[in-house]
């Protein structure tokens, strides 16, 4: 437990620890559409809120199931990457300037009581949890994607001219394909650890990705 609370205040008082590409001085490709800048806003706003959500899911199981020998490390290596994509996305709502969800407050409490919840409701419970969340993650993940690889390559480059997408676009795929490979590795890890033993294993699996969609949607939104 101790490990949460200091993790907990080493985060809030140091900030992140991914640092984004400095931006570079002036642009370098035309600007970005309207219609692609509210779609930028909107991915960077909803990925930021589900990787902070994310940090706080595992954040609670870890302090409902920190104690359990075989899952210690296996929770903390999947928190452990969510911390990082969580503070990637904090670096980039800076670089590129997008605001956060007006609803973090209630992101904070919502995934933490779902982490620590779900975890005093046992490993499988948990597990399950996960399972579901990873689904809708990664499948979330692969849409924005196929999105930003067939909207956004029809930026000039100001020095040979050519059609491309910016290097600030090319960097969010890239980060965004890695988590997508990390989320998908984190729902392995689930299935691996008994998830589908839970039961009523329908109704956790079709009950989270229900509560995780419509998180989604909103983050986008509000
Ligand atoms: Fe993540
Ligand atoms: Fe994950």
């Amino acid at each position: 437990m101790s490990l949460v609370f200091k993790r907990f205040a080493s985060r809030a008082s140091s900030g992140a620890k991914y640092l984004a590409p400095k931006p570079t001085n002036g642009p370098t490709h035309t600007a970005l559409s309207d219609a692609q800048k509210a779609y930028l806003d909107r991915v960077i706003r909803v990925d930021q809120a589900g990787e902070l959500g994310a940090d706080l899911i595992y954040m609670g199981q870890f302090a409902a199931l920190g104690h359990h020998k075989e899952l210690r490390p296996v929770i903390r290596h999947m928190w452990d990457q969510e911390i990082h994509h969580h503070a990637t996305f904090d670096a980039l709502q800076t670089n590129l300037r997008c605001r956060p969800s007006l609803l973090t407050p209630a992101w904070k409490v919502g995934a933490f009581g779902l982490g620590l919840v779900g975890g005093m409701m046992g490993k499988e419970f948990a597990m399950a949890c996960t399972e579901a969340i990873e689904t809708v993650i990664g499948g979330h993940y692969n849409t924005q994607l196929r999105v930003l690889s067939n909207n956004f390559g029809d930026l000039k480059d100001l020095e040979t001219g050519e059609t491309t997408s910016s290097a600030e676009i090319r960097h969010l795929e890239e980060q965004i394909k890695i988590f997508r490979d990390q989320e998908s590795g984190h729902l392995n890890t689930a299935l691996k650890h008994d998830a589908q033993k839970a039961r009523p294993h329908w109704l956790i699996f079709e009950g989270v990705k229900l509560i995780t969609k419509t998180a989604v949607y909103a983050a986008e939104r509000i």
